[in-house]
């Protein structure tokens, strides 16, 4: 398998084969992978002839010290898990300094109000980090097609609305949300979950499974008032934030409107651990 980690170097691959007529797919990824970013590589390999997957722990997308120290890192598994997949995968794992070159700080974004809501209030400067990232590793990979997990679901409207102010020439085709059995969300950070925090964590889907039930006949306050009172009752889990809101401005809900989409958005915290999760309500 082949594995970069010069920005030039892949750049050039990626433009030597693209300008023989092959197609590009490109999932970008923090690393310590799990079945939720192979189900994007899986998606990516059937629409295209090669997949560029990076791998790259971006410093200033986190707004906390410790949580981007404590980040799993796990380069060399990484290579092994996606060598088992196909041979058509190529590995981007640039050090900072490819990246920032000196200057590890991100650049200021304008998302049309997307980058408030939500994760927005609760971290400072994440999606002038995300935006940052992507536009750079779109640049330096140049894919047809770019996939995001909706578990991320305001980072994928986000990358989105960054291609289109930017135009920037690629397809972004965001995939469904993967979770073990027992319902949790997949994500890089489960693995640092203590076993008595990842027996309660499945908490949050089932939660928001029950909002969406109640989302049929009751109001967004009345949903998220009740939300709020189960997690306050859980001795494990620390609710930071559930929200219900209109897919398109990622607004929170004031009234229902038969004429639009929802999606229901929480994070919480299992010990010091921060999970999200979503689900679209109609
Ligand atoms: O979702 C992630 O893993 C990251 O935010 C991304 C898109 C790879 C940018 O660092």
């Amino acid at each position: 398998m082949k594995v970069f980690s010069d920005k030039t170097k892949i750049k050039n691959y990626v433009n030597g084969k693209k300008d023989k007529g092959f197609a590009f797919g490109f999932v970008p990824t923090m690393g310590a992978l799990h079945k939720g970013h192979l189900s994007l590589v899986e998606e990516a390999l059937s629409n295209n002839d090669y997949v560029v997957v990076s791998v790259f722990v971006n410093p200033t997308q986190f707004d906390n010290e410790e949580d981007l120290e404590k980040y799993p890192r796990a380069l060399d598994r990484d290579v092994a898990l996606l060598e088992t997949i196909s041979s058509a995968i190529l590995v981007y794992a640039p050090s900072v300094e490819d990246i920032y070159d000196g200057n590890t700080k991100a650049e200021h974004f304008s998302f049309d109000g997307l980058e408030f809501e939500m994760e927005g209030k609760f971290r400072q400067g994440h999606f002038d980090g995300v935006g940052t990232i992507v536009k750079r590793l779109f640049e330096i990979v140049t894919p047809n097609n770019a996939y995001f997990g909706e578990k991320d679901f305001q980072q994928l409207a986000i990358v989105k609305k960054l291609v289109q102010k930017h135009e920037i020439p690629v397809d972004v085709i965001g995939c469904k949300i993967h979770r073990e059995d027992s319902g949790l969300a997949m994500s890089s950070r489960n693995e640092r979950l203590k076993p008595e925090y990842k027996k309660a964590a499945p908490f949050i889907y089932k939660t928001l499974k029950a909002a969406k039930v109640k989302f049929g006949t009751k109001s967004a306050k009345e949903v998220t008032d009740w939300v709020e009172r189960q997690f306050a009752k859980h001795d494990l889990l620390k609710l930071e934030y559930f929200t219900i809101a209109d897919v398109e401005t990622l607004k929170p809900v004031k009234r229902k409107s038969k004429t639009k989409n929802y999606r229901a958005f929480v994070a919480a915290y299992a010990d010091d651990i921060r999970l999200i999760d979503n689900i679209a309500l109609n």
